[in-house]
């Protein structure tokens, strides 16, 4: 499905309101990592060169309708303030608006010149953006002429912000990074360079069962690694002591397996496992290789070393890869090994499109130190899974077609 882009659109004099995914990690009004709005300024940059006037709207965390000083955007704003310098060389002015709608943003959006940024606070200060209604969505597009929804990240999200204000405004386009996410991720979808390898980790079958469903009409190979692999291997039978299996979830798993059989799909699962006699940093810690049964009292928490050079032979001869989840709990050190390990793989593979999505993956891949040598790391959490799930994102679908 072709959408209107951001290059598409005349600019010039033009209110653009552009949706933004600056939910970044805020604690005590200091920003954790500004990566979303980095990620954002090419587009900003765009706009302002094409001279609009531009009005960036954004939710931050959960406040659940109410106004909520720890999730306001003003820090945000100083930080853009910041960015925007150092991307122009230059001033640039960035005005805070402490409403997204009503009289004062009104105004400001009426005052803002050509070249001038405007941020307005969350929007999920007012419960009407969560319930995507339309008397709320009318007043946010009646704040600019054009509007860009360049939130990848909130893309699956059918809010007022994202979906509602697209029937009041004459034209919705893509932004620049909301264009460059489904760019990669479509193109994994629909034309991977072959082969295609899949890395899939994390705690939890349930989270991502819908993921490896569509990936195993996709990929060649599927490594599955982290704390849902041993619902896998029972499946197959193995007992896997303390490890976390869901047991509602075993017939899953089974169907998955015998779907991977049948569709030719290489499904590897780890050989060998790093075990703990405890969920802790300073838990007693074995490698136990083999098919057998692991000791009742302990639990995997890592992928082994054999199960690493097993992974590394497809990642090496991959020319895309794809990797969402962890290998095993990497946040704690004698557990990061299987994951920083496949994320210098992952990195090290120069000749193949490396995709890497969802928080934690995307965590690993700074904490290995890799994430400059990766083609693309996605913005989105929820956001990219489902879309891997092979769903519509509504933000997308609701933009105006080419
Ligand atoms: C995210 O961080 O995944 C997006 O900003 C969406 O946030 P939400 O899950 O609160 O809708």
């Amino acid at each position: 499905m072709k959408k209107l882009s951001i290059r598409d659109l005349d600019l010039a004099d033009k209110r653009v309101l552009i949706r933004v995914d600056f939910n970044v990690p805020l604690k005590d009004g200091v920003i954790g990592d500004d990566t979303r709005i980095r990620e954002t300024l090419p587009t900003i940059e765009y706009a302002l060169r094409h001279k609009a006037k531009v009005i960036l709207c954004s939710h931050l965390g959960r406040p659940k309708g109410k106004s909520v000083e720890s999730m306001s955007l003003r820090p945000v704003a100083t930080r853009l303030r910041v960015l925007l310098d150092q991307a122009f060389n230059e001033s640039e002015n960035v005005a805070f608006s402490p409403d997204c709608v009503g009289e004062v943003a009104k105004e400001m959006a009426r005052e803002l010149e050509s070249g001038q940024t405007l941020l307005l606070e969350n929007l999920r200060f007012h419960p009407q953006e969560e319930a995507n209604d339309p008397r709320f969505a009318k007043q946010l597009a009646e704040l600019c002429d054009v509007y860009v929804n360049d939130a990848f990240g909130s893309a699956h999200r059918a809010h007022a912000s994202t979906e509602g204000v697209t029937h009041f405004v004459p034209q919705s386009a893509a932004g620049l990074l909301m264009e460059k996410e489904l760019n990669f991720l479509g193109k994994v979808l629909a034309a991977p360079d072959r082969p295609f390898v899949a890395i899939i980790g994390g705690s939890k079958i349930s989270g991502k069962i819908d993921v490896i469903d569509n990936l195993l009409e996709k990929a060649d190979t599927l490594l599955i690694g982290g704390g849902m692999a041993y619902t896998f291997l029972n499946a197959l039978g193995q007992g896997t002591g303390k490890s976390l299996v869901e047991a509602d979830k075993i017939g899953v798993a089974t169907a998955a397996l015998e779907k991977a059989k049948a569709r030719g799909v290489k499904l590897l699962l780890p050989i060998d496992h790093v075990l703990a006699n405890k969920f802790a940093a300073d838990a007693k810690t074995q490698v136990f290789n083999g098919k057998g049964t692991f000791p009742d009292e302990m639990m995997a928490l890592d992928i082994g070393p054999a199960t690493v050079d097993l992974f590394a032979r497809e990642i090496a001869d991959a020319h895309t890869i794809l990797w969402n989840g962890p290998m095993g709990v990497f946040e704690l050190a004698p557990f990061a090994h299987g994951t920083n390990a496949i994320a210098e793989l992952v990195a090290a593979n120069r000749d193949a499109t490396s995709i890497v999505g969802g928080g934690d993956s995307v965590a690993a891949a700074h904490q290995a130190g890799v994430a400059d040598r990766i083609t693309h790391i996605s913005t989105g959490g929820g956001a990219s899974l489902e879309f891997l799930e092979g769903k519509t994102l509504p933000g997308v679908a609701a933009l105006t077609d080419h």
